[in-house]
């Protein structure tokens, strides 16, 4: 009988039982979960469930009758704590050892702290799990003035719900820009341009040296000058770190995240990483990566289910990603750099834009703002390596989806040139 045993039950763990069972795997599956309840979704934790007024609980990954359906066992508050890898064997925090065939880390990544005085105020929060989504929520309901420290996603989402809300909202970037980490200069000011107009204050360059309180209860950032920045709510998103503590002392090579190969395999050959913890060989990023997306989770777990149950499969699923933020739906697929070549399209007064990113001229990235059929085209494209060239998206009137029809009608007729023939 062999025992697959899931290291956490995020988007990656809890797809991975699934797939397992999807892809035939017949014998024993047990998901460990350091969290109480059952599986739920995070991506709504920093938009919608923030955004009402009533408290809705996080909606359910996967529900008690649907892990008793596909007979995987659910262990609920109760992490691991070591890995014996001579006797592929896990110890629980409640003393309880489980032995595997094979055990998949879905250990995903917590916050980054901010080391500065104050930080243990009441009315300061992270948030990542469905508890902070819970005590931010409730946070919210009597908050007037809300810092953000941090312009990145999880900052955004969380700054444009309590701005709609009727909280006033400061955002406290370090760097010169928002979403720098993953999106072109174009798209980083459309987006601080609508945050702007949609009242929310944006301060660059700034860095919080302090928390300030009025006894317990925080009132005010303070900035690297001393300016005040009055605050009864502090919210803290500079950034995840992944959970590597357990494959490390057990041994297994680390670097900023779970080292695997193109299968998703650890250095142990019956120790497997997926998700956001794991750093694995990307060919779109030509480097080791590690991503933090819904996406690469779950499309990670579905290709590690093949290979546990026979098919080997390596990882190269086009990354793509989404963030909600009011009224404007960012979304991005392929993989950006700094050095790109970027092609705006677009007004970005208009609500609508888009950014084309070459690298040696080749598309690998569309960044789209309220634009979903550009984005599905754009995966569509990135996917199939049916690609226009920068001279095609700089054209007048360039339209991605054309582009494709026209491509693919090519193809029938045998008379494209290299984008088609490329497919993938
Ligand atoms: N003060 C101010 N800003 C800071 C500081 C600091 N001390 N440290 C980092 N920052 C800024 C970074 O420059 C960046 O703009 O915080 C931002 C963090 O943004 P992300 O890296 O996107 O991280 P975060 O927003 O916390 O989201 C974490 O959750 O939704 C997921 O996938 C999403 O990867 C993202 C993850």
């Amino acid at each position: 009988m062999e025992h697959v045993v899931i290291v956490g039950a995020g988007h990656a763990g809890t797809q991975m039982a699934e797939s397992l069972r999807t892809e035939g795997f017949t014998d024993k599956i047990t998901l460990v979960s350091a969290e109480e309840g059952y599986p739920y979704q995070r991506p709504p934790l920093s938009k919608d469930l923030l955004i009402q007024t009533a408290r809705t609980d996080p909606l359910p990954l996967k529900s008690e009758q649907a892990l008793t359906k596909h007979d995987i066992t659910l262990i609920k508050a109760n992490p691991v704590v070591g890995i014996e890898r001579t006797t592929c064997s896990v110890n629980l925090s409640s003393g309880v050892t489980l032995r595997y065939s094979d055990l998949v880390l879905a250990t995903g990544a917590r916050n980054r702290q901010l080391t500065v005085p104050g930080t243990d105020l009441a009315g300061v929060h992270y948030l990542r799990t469905a508890d902070d989504a819970a005590r931010l929520h409730e946070a919210l309901a009597t908050a007037h003035n809300a810092v953000v420290v941090g312009g990145g996603f999880i900052g955004l989402e969380f700054a444009a719900a309590a701005r709609s809300r009727g909280i006033a909202v400061t955002v406290i970037e370090h760097g010169t820009r928002l979403m720098a980490r993953a999106l072109s200069p174009e798209m980083s000011r459309c987006v601080a341009d609508a945050h702007t107009a949609a009242g929310i204050r944006l301060v660059f360059d700034e860095s919080i040296t302090a928390l300030d309180g009025d006894g317990a209860q925080v009132r005010a950032a303070v900035g690297h000058d001393g300016t005040r920045y009055p605050a009864d709510l502090v919210v803290i998103g500079i950034g995840v770190e992944p959970n590597i503590e357990l494959p490390h002392a057990a041994g297994l090579p680390t670097d900023r995240g779970i080292i695997v190969d193109s299968h998703l395999r650890t250095a142990d050959e019956h120790i497997w990483a997926i998700g956001d913890c794991a750093r694995f060989p990307c060919p779109r990023a030509g480097a080791a990566t590690r991503r933090e997306s819904v996406q690469n989770a779950v499309d990670q777990a579905r290709a590690l289910a093949r290979t546990l149950t026979g098919t080997p499969s390596e990882y190269c699923a086009l990354p793509w990603f989404w963030s909600n933020q009011g009224s404007m739906k960012l979304q991005i697929a392929g993989i950006g750099s700094a050095d790109d070549q970027t092609v705006p399209h677009g007004d970005p007064g208009s609500g609508k834009f888009a950014v084309y990113r070459f690298r040696e001229g080749t598309l690998t990235c569309v960044e789209s703002l309220n634009n979903p059929r550009v984005h599905m085209a754009a995966r569509k494209a990135l996917t199939t390596n049916t690609t226009p060239a920068l001279a095609d998206v700089t054209a007048n009137g360039f339209d991605l989806n054309k582009f494709l029809t026209r491509a693919a009608v090519g193809c029938k007729a045998g008379t494209v040139g290299r984008d088609c023939r490329d497919n993938g």
